[in-house]
């Protein structure tokens, strides 16, 4: 049974409103203030806020205020007096769900919580959602899929993995994803930022320190190992760690054992270690400042997240996640872009990968009020592109090389393998999505279900 709060300092009014939604079969909590109505929100699972605006403690808005920012998918139904459409505009404009006037109209006050009800419950189950599939990975490239399968065949073992690739290219994501999906998915993962650690403060932390170790160690604190025991340990930019410190990184992952700062126990733990870095590690060890074999120790099984200009097939996917992603958060029904808008996103170079990518989709959003993001709503950078009418598609050149020779030929012969290969990925996208119903992918690619056909022959993706 759906649960609604009535929050009202008017006895009578809190009465045949409970009355009424009784009646239609909700469950009624009716309280006289917005405090009582804080309370009973922490006590009990509330599916619609309705609530008076003047109330004593604390009033409508104040409420409304509170369930926005704690209870962000509960949907909130203000009380106005007749007359007051001034504060009922203010009410939405702060996120209420709808408004009613007193006195009430039945068939009114029953539509409006009916549909807010609905609304609540599609809200949590976007909410569930958004949680289970919190490190959701995104994408279905031809090298993602490689990094899926890796992923697959070595979580659930005790290797190490050094996740390797560009900022931005989604390193932690994999890390947690390899933690969750491997046995010890309810055990701790602890996540030390190497690179945020000052050097002398490194050793207390990863292995902990006794009473008395050093000045200001006035009690014994454990350190990451010993708090990710059963877990795993996630060493985050561990190309950032000096080499005194990857001495003794090293002889613990090698002996299994190592003691806190100060202390005489030696320590054992059942950890998995997972490392990333966006350096180039090898050009670390030539340079002299990355241990070789630490390297070595670290390197058991390697996952090496590709730049995004490398997977632009995979660009569409993600817009589409986060459009989604942000819809939910602040609340707009952008829908995704104009086609002009993907254009240019199609062919930014995205060198801060897909953090970058998230970003650009979240100021989007912000100034887009509603249907498809359209070019002016895109960031200036994005937008250049498109004022100085050259269009560098880094994004679909990179994976090429321009062979030697004759530039000219070289050049255009670059810009159609680009162009077709960009082509036939979108087609394979669509026809994946629609279970290769070619009627409904060439509905999806917005081109004729012939021109589906020919184009698939072309690209050899059906017989001729
Ligand atoms: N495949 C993916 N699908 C969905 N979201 C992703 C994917 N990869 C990365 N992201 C998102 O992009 C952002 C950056 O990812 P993450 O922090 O894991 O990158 P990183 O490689 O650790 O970057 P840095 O080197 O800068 O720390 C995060 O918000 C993450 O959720
Ligand atoms: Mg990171």
């Amino acid at each position: 049974m759906k649960q609604i709060l009535v929050a009202d300092d008017e006895p009578n009014l809190r009465r045949v409103l409970a009355a009424q939604l009784q009646r239609e079969g909700y469950e009624v909590h009716a309280v006289a203030d917005g405090a009582e109505a804080v309370a009973a929100l922490d006590d009990h699972h509330i599916d619609v806020v309705i609530t008076d605006l003047r109330m004593p403690k604390m009033d409508g808005m104040e409420l409304l205020q509170h369930v926005a920012t704690h209870h962000p998918e509960v949907p909130v139904i203000m009380i106005t007096a007749h007359g007051t459409v001034d504060t009922a505009v203010e009410a939405l404009k702060l996120g209420a769900f709808d408004y009613v006037t007193k006195p009430f109209d039945r068939e009114e006050l029953r539509h409006v919580v009916d549909k807010a009800a609905r609304t609540g419950e599609l809200r949590q189950r976007d909410v569930q959602v958004e949680e289970r599939g919190r490190y959701r990975l995104i994408g279905q490239s031809e090298p993602m899929v490689q990094v899926y399968e890796i992923i697959e065949r070595v979580a659930d073992t005790p290797s190490t993995v050094l996740i390797t690739g560009e900022s931005g290219t989604g390193k932690e994501l994999i890390a947690r994803a390899l933690h969750e999906q491997s046995r010890r998915e309810k055990e701790p993962f602890i996540r030390v930022n190497c690179a945020a650690i000052p050097p002398d403060l490194l050793e207390s932390e990863l292995f902990g320190y006794e009473k008395g170790a050093f000045t200001g160690a006035v009690t014994s604190k454990p350190g990451r190992f010993e708090l990710a025991h059963r877990g795993s340990l996630f060493l985050d930019e561990i190309g950032e760690i000096p080499p005194s410190m990857q001495v003794k990184l090293l002889r613990a992952l090698q002996e299994q054992e190592f003691e806190r700062v100060g202390g005489i126990k030696t320590l054992h733990v059942d950890v998995r270690l997972i490392a990333a870095t966006n350096r180039d590690l090898e050009q670390e060890i030539a340079a002299g400042r990355f241990r070789e074999d630490l390297y070595y120790r670290l390197n058991v099984v390697q996952v090496h997240l590709p730049p995004l200009r490398d997977r632009i097939s995979d660009i569409p996917l993600l817009l589409e996640h986060f459009v989604e992603k942000f819809a939910a958060k602040l609340k707009r029904s952008v829908r995704g872009f104009t086609p002009e808008a993907s254009a240019l996103l199609l062919k930014h170079p995205w060198r801060g990968n897909i953090r970058e990518l998230e970003n650009v989709v979240e100021r989007c959003m912000l100034f887009c009020d509603g249907g498809r993001i359209d070019v002016p709503h895109l960031p200036a950078e994005l937008r250049k592109t498109a004022s100085a009418g050259t269009p560098t598609p880094e994004g679909l050149v990179a994976p090429l090389s321009l062979s030697p020779g004759s530039e000219a030929a070289g050049l255009k012969e670059a810009v159609r393998e680009a162009t077709a290969k960009l082509e036939r990925e979108l087609i394979v996208r669509a026809l994946d999505q629609t279970d290769w119903n070619v009627t409904h992918a060439a509905k999806v690619l917005k081109i004729s279900r012939k021109s589906l056909q020919t184009k698939m022959k072309e690209l050899g993706l059906r017989e001729a």
